[in-house]
């Protein structure tokens, strides 16, 4: 195949950024969309241009760190999968494909198609945890009966990789798909009942310093995210802070 690609370039966060066009051709279409972009920044390497700086760890679906926005969609035109998942075979020969950062004011773009996503990562400091003793006390999992029902609810939760793709795809850059799932994932589980009313305060809390809009339950995150986290989880973890704050 041969594409068109419009990336977007942006030496650093202060620098106004702008699309570049690129020519790349013979992508085969078992290529993944990374594996495209690696061929693209060799033949730029080669011409003695600055290849274009793009996130991606595992290139599995499992670290959260790729997080391209293609074509007005997070994480591109397929379903369930993240950027690094995607496949060429979902674009045609000719195409022009748009490639942009993932946009939000709490993801400041660091270089090119990076964004800094630290903001989630002081959320989860925030409350995304639970305290164990781990000095040669701890209790054995299996010890504590849980409900299978919640067990699988608290499970696919925990599926959430936190690459933020719910954020950049919501109108209002809001965060909750996100907090929703890690504080499920938590609010489900025995374990998880001890510091619930501290986590889900604390959280909120941070997701609001950070600066992510408010949920307008317009369902677009539940659409893009790669792990198919529901919006289930964010009434619960409305409902998780309204007991808070009547404690509280
Ligand atoms: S909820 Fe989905 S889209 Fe949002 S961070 Fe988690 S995995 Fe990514
Ligand atoms: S590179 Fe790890 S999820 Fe894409």
């Amino acid at each position: 195949m041969n594409l068109t690609l419009k990336i977007w370039r942006q030496k650093n966060a202060s620098d106004k950024g702008k699309l570049v066009d690129y020519k790349i051709s013979d992508v085969s279409p078992d290529m993944s969309f990374l594996e495209m972009l690696d061929v693209l920044n060799e033949q730029l390497i080669n011409e003695g241009d600055e290849p274009v700086a793009f996130d991606h760890d595992c290139r599995e679906g499992i670290c959260g760190m790729c997080s391209l926005y293609i074509n007005g969609e997070a994480h591109g035109p397929d379903r369930g999968v993240t950027t690094c998942q995607l496949h060429m075979r979902m674009f045609k020969d000719g195409d022009t494909i748009f490639i942009e950062p993932f946009r939000a004011k709490a993801f400041p773009v660091v270089k090119d198609l990076v964004v800094d996503r630290s903001s989630f990562d002081r959320i989860q400091h925030a409350g995304g945890f639970i305290s164990v003793n781990t000095s040669g006390n701890t209790i054995d999992a299996n010890a504590i009966p849980v409900n299978k029902a919640d067990a699988d609810k608290a499970f696919e939760a925990a599926t959430c990789i936190g690459c933020g793709a719910c954020v950049a795809t919501c109108k209002n850059s809001s965060a909750m798909l996100f907090v929703g799932a890690k504080v499920s994932q938590f609010a489900l589980l025995p374990q998880g009942k001890v510091e619930a009313t501290d986590r889900v305060l604390n959280m909120v809390r941070q997701m609001d310093e950070e600066g992510f809009g408010n949920c307008t339950n317009t369902g677009a995150c539940e659409v893009e995210c790669p792990k198919g986290i529901s919006l289930e989880n964010i009434a619960r973890m409305n409902r998780e802070y309204l007991k808070a704050s009547l404690k509280g």
